[in-house]
């Protein structure tokens, strides 16, 4: 399993050194809010921008945005390797088209509440599905272990179709280990790294 170090719990005031030292993070997952799809708001285009320039790994932009388009829009010029948006929000079909003709990774995310099912339609456009562990919104809540279901069902998707799955919230020692069972393929991983004294170290341990 690969891991995504998400910065949204990061020491904001050793920013910079913080994610140059992500050497051997597999991507740098990047949350984006607009205080409507999530009651918070996290970064803006031009702290990304600069992101961008001390990251040592592809950006993964998980957009929590009632209105992706545009913000998908307005991210393409940092060329991420995957552009995540959710199911739940509206323009879906046009976002999609928008990665696909810049060649960026289409990624679909599910909140907790929402069902497998309800990716079909786009299914044979998706590169990753983005399964929320938490509620969207905020780093630092407990993993909801009944997710996994869901990563089993997208298994048997996978005999079919070709897209990595994702986990995003609450991974840490120990739920890591619950998804490398389920063989998720990319888990998000925010306040559980920043609090050791040398996150890159946590990374290289569970390479
Ligand atoms: C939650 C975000 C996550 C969050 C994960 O809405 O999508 O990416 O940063 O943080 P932890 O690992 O602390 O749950
Ligand atoms: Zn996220």
């Amino acid at each position: 399993m690969k891991y995504a170090p998400s910065i949204l719990n990061a020491p904001f005031d050793q920013l910079k050194s913080t994610i140059s030292s992500l050497k051997d993070a597999f991507m740098l997952h990047i949350d984006i809010m607009d205080g409507h799809f999530v009651p918070n708001l996290s970064f803006g285009y031009d702290i990304i921008k600069q992101v961008n320039v001390w990251k040592k790994a592809p950006l993964d932009i998980h957009f929590m945005t009632t209105h992706p388009a545009k913000w998908v829009e307005q991210f393409l010029p940092l060329l991420p390797q995957y552009m995540t948006i959710h199911v739940e929000a509206k323009d879906v079909d046009y976002s999609i088209q928008l990665m696909k003709s810049h060649h960026i990774g289409v990624g679909l995310a599910i909140k907790p509440s929402t069902p497998v099912e309800m990716i079909m339609p786009y299914i044979q456009d998706l590169d990753l599905v983005l399964v929320m562990t938490v509620e969207p919104g905020f780093g630092g809540q407990s993993f909801m272990v009944d997710m996994l279901e869901k990563v089993k069902q997208l298994h048997q998707l996978k005999s079919k179709y070709e897209f990595i799955i994702e986990v995003d919230g609450g991974v840490n020692d120990e739920t890591r280990l619950l998804c490398e069972d389920a063989l998720v393929d990319v888990a998000v991983v925010g306040s559980h790294l920043f609090k050791q004294e040398v996150p890159n170290d946590w990374l290289k341990k569970v390479l």
